[in-house]
């Protein structure tokens, strides 16, 4: 047993209620009688939330990274709320638990995952964002704004502690490979790979002196399983403030809001907004996407929170930008930029209607 602190997120979608908008509250409650009880030897403590319809665990427990015991509460958990999802007949009961030939890791299985380990601060303020109807890529544009844009993060200007810049590690999703970009040094070598979202996601950002600052979930589940079985809606972990960026600096990306993959079958642009809890049920064309910021100080593991940090007024503007990008896009219907290139549709007609066609082409 280690004497740091784990702090991990884990989300599934394992039943839409209604369709794909949000889960039913009787799955929330099996999640969280599931973590009290079986958990409770293993937990400091768990919250439990949703966004849309993935169910999103929050654990704190001194296993470390990557530990057989806490994935596999964590897997038994999603099976018990899927066993309630098909009592209900919930859309797509199960969606994202891939198999069932569970062996203690949940890696490759489905859901989505961000871990780290870390020695807990004297003042550990984290947030934790959620995501629905988008993937990964989703956090490349607000984690180089938060990490590497001095517009956007003023303590890397001013801030003795961050002045140094961050590393940022960027997984290529294809081939499976992952780069370290020292930053500012290596700034525009960083950048070609983090505007090509849909291939290359930040998978974690460091310290200069390799204290960990974030991490994402990067699992890219159409590729999992060779076919559609759901976008990856994702979720990503950042430590805040004394050296790091401060609270209102890691929001502050989300102010304007960015277009992303995901929305309606998984096949289209949208603008991703900032919502509060409340409001993270994807209605209008199952989107569009959306983000929850759920902020938490840690007090020896305890996650004292939540903070709905998107609650707040003076997002309402964004929401309201995004909002008219929504309306502008939706205009275009079934064409590009809305409706995503041929090879990044979850799924498409397209070999269909050729096979059919194929003799009228001259
Ligand atoms: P189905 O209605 O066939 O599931 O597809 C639509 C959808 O909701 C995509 O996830
Ligand atoms: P989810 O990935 O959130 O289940 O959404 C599926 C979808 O295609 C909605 O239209
Ligand atoms: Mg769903
Ligand atoms: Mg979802």
């Amino acid at each position: 047993m280690s004497s740091k602190i784990t702090l991990s997120v884990f989300k599934a979608d394992v039943g839409g209620f209604v369709g794909h908008g949000s889960v039913h509250p009787d799955m929330l409650k099996k999640a969280e009688d599931t973590l009290g009880q079986d958990g409770m030897d293993l937990l400091i403590d768990f919250f439990v939330t949703h966004v849309g319809d993935d169910i999103n665990l929050v654990l704190t427990h001194r296993e470390g990274v990557d530990a057989e015991n806490i994935h596999t509460l964590v897997w038994n958990t999603f099976l018990k709320c899927t066993e309630v999802a098909k009592t209900l007949k919930m859309y797509g009961a199960g969606q994202d638990l891939l198999s069932h030939g569970f062996s203690g890791n949940i890696k490759g299985m489905g859901p989505g995952i961000a871990e780290m380990e870390f020695e807990e601060r004297p003042s550990e303020p984290v947030i934790i964002f959620m995501a629905d109807k988008t993937e990964p890529g989703a956090w490349n544009f607000p984690l180089y704004k938060i990490f590497a844009d001095p517009f956007n993060t003023i303590g890397l200007v001013i801030d003795p502690k961050m002045h140094e810049g961050f590393s940022f590690e960027v997984l290529d999703l294809i081939e499976d490979k992952s780069v370290k970009f020292s930053c500012p040094e290596e700034l525009y070598d960083l950048l070609i790979f983090l505007g090509a979202s849909n291939r290359y996601v930040v998978r974690s950002v460091f310290t200069k002196n390799k204290e960990i600052a974030a991490v994402s979930s990067t699992q890219k589940m159409n590729q999992m399983a060779g076919r559609y079985v759901g976008k990856d809606d994702p979720v990503l972990i950042v430590r805040c403030q004394s050296g790091l960026p401060a609270v209102g600096e890691v929001l502050e990306p989300f102010a304007n809001p960015h277009l992303v993959t995901g929305w309606m079958r998984g096949s289209h642009y949208g603008p991703i907004i900032p919502v509060s809890q409340k409001q993270a049920v994807p209605t209008r064309f199952d989107g569009p996407p959306r983000v929850i910021a759920m902020g938490f100080q840690l007090a020896n593991g305890r996650l004292i929170g939540p903070q709905d940090l998107f609650a707040d007024v003076a997002f309402d503007r964004a929401r309201e930008k995004a909002l008219e990008i929504a309306d502008y896009i939706r205009q275009l219907g079934p064409f590009e930029p809305h409706r995503l290139p041929l090879d990044e549709m979850e799924y498409t007609t397209m070999p269909l209607v050729m096979e059919r066609l194929k003799n009228r082409f001259k």
